[in-house]
């Protein structure tokens, strides 16, 4: 199976530039034992998110979908002490556990979790007393995605980075005819950044761990 090939090569390869994180097994262990979906981002991918992060030097960082809160520690150990993450979750249980992983990695201080929908809490933040955000990692539900990206672009500055996790889904986006609602929703976000003038954009499609899927990255100018 190909799938295979892609999951050891990023355990080849995570083996030898990730190594050993106990603070992150035990967060995917909470997960598992909270009953909550496996579908946080792969390891390389949240060291991808990490790595952007640091490269920007991002001080504010908006997450919308936290799920147990994998994604939003790599993100938020990019930050400065005096940095701040804030993360969108609608699901009561999600955050709580999410909150309880950030607290044993350390980052209950610089992360917060909003509950609530994530369109509720983002129309609520205030670009400059909130943000602006340096970097947005969009990753809750699909259909919404237009929509978050256009909360993230008025909580941005020029030079902030938005970034959208699977926006590929094993190929489905391609599908014109497609009435799955995250597909829809996806390809709604990606003719609203191609009509966008204030943003440049690019998707990378990924394989790996998490299967056959992708970023949509976009740079504000
Ligand atoms: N970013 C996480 C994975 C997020 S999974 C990681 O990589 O570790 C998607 C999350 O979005 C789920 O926890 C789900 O409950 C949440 N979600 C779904 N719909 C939402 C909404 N309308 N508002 C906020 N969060 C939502
Ligand atoms: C799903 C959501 C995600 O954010 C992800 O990375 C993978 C799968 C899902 O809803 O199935
Ligand atoms: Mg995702």
């Amino acid at each position: 199976m190909v799938e295979d090939v892609w999951s050891t090569v990023d355990d080849y390869f995570g083996q030898l530039l990730l190594g050993r994180d106990p603070v992150l097994d035990s967060a995917l262990e909470a997960n598992t034992a909270g009953g909550l979906p496996p579908i946080d981002v792969s390891p390389h991918q949240g060291k991808m998110l990490h790595l952007l992060a640091r490269s920007i030097g991002a001080r504010r960082i908006l997450e919308v979908g936290t799920l147990g809160g994998y994604s939003t520690i790599w993100l938020a150990r990019a930050l400065p002490p005096d940095g701040r993450l804030i993360t969108c979750e609608i699901d009561p249980k999600h955050a709580e556990v999410a909150r309880s992983n950030l607290a044993e990695a350390g980052l209950a201080g610089v992360a917060e979790v909003r509950v609530g929908p994530a369109a509720d809490t983002l129309a609520a933040l205030d670009p400059t007393a909130d943000g602006p955000f340096d970097l947005a990692f969009i990753d809750a539900d699909k259909a919404s995605n237009a929509v978050y990206f256009e909360q993230a672009l008025r909580l941005s500055r020029p030079g902030s980075m938005i970034i959208v996790d699977n926006v590929v889904r094993n190929g489905r986006v391609a599908d014109a005819g497609s009435d799955d609602p995250s597909v829809v929703g996806t390809r709604l976000l990606a003719e609203a950044v191609a009509r966008e003038e204030r943003v440049s954009a690019t998707v990378i499609q990924t394989v790996g761990t998490k299967g056959y899927d992708g970023f949509l990255l976009a740079l504000v100018h």
